[in-house]
């Protein structure tokens, strides 16, 4: 059996987001997030789930960080909720706010988990959605002086950060169930992802001057897109839908520059974006420490002219694994890799999420045998291992998620934890991938 045995200084880590966890929705001078709204206002998700209590971390916190230890990690990726900070999203600090993270960066640290922590995940202070949101341009300003803030109170003792968490995904996420956008706000929402390249940039300067021994980059989510059929246009279909989902992305990040093709495209079909005199040298003089991927699945498409904007449609593939968040293909993930060690000159990379779920998973007796996400994680260290094997530079795995917890719309029917939560009593499990995945870290790898 072949063994599967990562770099001695490989770190294995675990990833959550604020608004998935930590419940204490208004507790502690917390300002409303727009994820609040969404919950308690619009009641988007079935049943009228919310993240109000989640699985309440924000109290639960100190026995979650022992299961952590337990679990073996070296490193915990966490986000900060901005409107627990600033409750106005800007202006004064909720002292508890600040708080609640340092006990929490402080207990990790006594458990010897390195804390990697997300400033924006999706969590945005509804104070300043109502004052534009990132239509503004202002709010790269409110962006860096958040950001100021966190790196100024723990700084000190965190060192590994990320900016913002899957910008597309954020975004387009009214479109997201479709897949392919609309035509409708499409300049603004051009507009919008070009106002977190500016907030993402003046972060990694801010933060250069107050953490200079510290690490940071952006999480983006990565898919490879493929021709359901190799003919001509769908071979234009795969190019314009990888400029959408991955290029124009990736590309000013790594490369401080828009891709010509989807520039000239936005600009064309919808005057955007606007981009002011310095804003590409901003850009530009401002690279990662390190790109973090976060990967699932990857894209099937065909040429469709009846379709929106891109004129592609997204087609299933039914021949291969499915799990809730897409098709199971792990090869996609070397793909990716490959790709980005190629046409970024190399950069260091985390995997800053991957994991899967199968819908609802309840214990038998106790137990969950969550055998399929063993062997999903499996396939995908695989993956990554063949990468760092042609030199790929992959230096840390985050599996999303140690806990379940609120899947966005979704609620709390799509599991993705390593350890079980029953959301009622707040009592935590164990799966058996939990145990499993002490192992593969006892081993630094894949052994059996
Ligand atoms: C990613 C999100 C994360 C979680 C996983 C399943 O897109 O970043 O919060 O919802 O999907």
């Amino acid at each position: 059996m072949k063994q599967y045995i990562f770099p001695p200084d490989f770190k294995w880590g675990a990833a959550t987001a604020a608004y998935q966890i930590e419940g204490a929705w208004n507790e502690d001078g917390k300002g409303e997030s727009v994820w609040d709204v969404y919950c308690n206002e619009f009641k988007i998700v079935e049943n009228g789930e919310t993240g109000n209590v989640a699985m309440d971390h924000y109290h639960l916190f100190p026995q979650d960080v022992k299961q952590l230890k337990a679990l073996g990690l070296h490193t915990y990726r966490f986000s900060i909720s901005w409107p627990r900070i600033l409750p106005s999203g800007k202006g004064k600090t909720n002292p508890k706010g600040v708080d609640f993270y340092n006990r929490l960066i402080d207990e990790l640290l006594e458990n010897h988990i390195e804390p990697c922590i997300t400033l924006y995940h999706w969590d945005y202070p509804r104070a300043l959605a109502e004052l534009g949101s990132w239509n503004v341009r202002e709010s790269v300003d409110w962006f860096a002086d958040y950001a100021e803030r966190c790196f100024r109170n723990f700084g000190d003792r965190a060192k590994q950060w990320i900016t913002i968490n899957e910008p597309w995904e954020d975004i387009f996420a009214a479109d997201f169930m479709i897949g392919t956008p609309s035509r409708e706000n499409m300049t603004a929402k051009v507009q919008v992802s070009h106002h977190y390249n500016l907030a993402h940039s003046r972060a990694l300067q801010i933060f250069r001057e107050i953490v200079p021994d510290g690490t940071v980059g952006i999480a983006l989510s990565f898919h490879p897109i493929h021709a359901a059929k190799d003919t001509a246009e769908n071979q234009k279909a795969v190019e314009i839908y990888d400029g959408f989902k991955n290029r124009w992305f990736s590309d000013p990040v790594m490369r401080g520059e828009y891709p010509a093709d989807m520039l000239d495209f936005y600009r064309t079909n919808f005057n955007a974006p606007i981009i002011q005199e310095g804003d590409m040298e901003l850009i530009e003089s401002q690279k990662p420490d390190f790109l973090g991927v976060n990967y699932y699945s990857r894209h099937v498409v065909e040429a469709s002219p009846e379709e929106p904007v891109l004129h592609v449609r997204l087609v299933e593939q039914r021949d291969g694994a499915w799990a809730t968040n897409g098709e199971v293909y792990p090869q996609g993930l070397l793909e990716m890799l490959t790709r980005i060690h190629q046409d970024y000159d190399a950069p260091v990379i985390y995997i800053t999420e991957n994991g899967t779920s199968f819908g609802d998973e309840q214990p038998i007796g106790g137990c969950i045998d969550d055998q399929f996400r063993i062997d999903y994680v499996s396939a995908h260290l695989k993956s990554i291992h063949q990468a760092i094997d042609s030199n790929v530079k992959v230096q840390r795995y985050y599996l999303w998620s140690c806990f379940d917890n609120f899947e966005w719309v979704f609620g709390y029917k799509r599991r993705f934890g390593l350890i079980y939560v029953n959301f009622e009593t707040q009592e935590r499990i164990l799966k058996s991938s939990a145990h499993w995945y002490q192992q593969v870290i006892r081993d630094n790898g894949l052994t059996a």
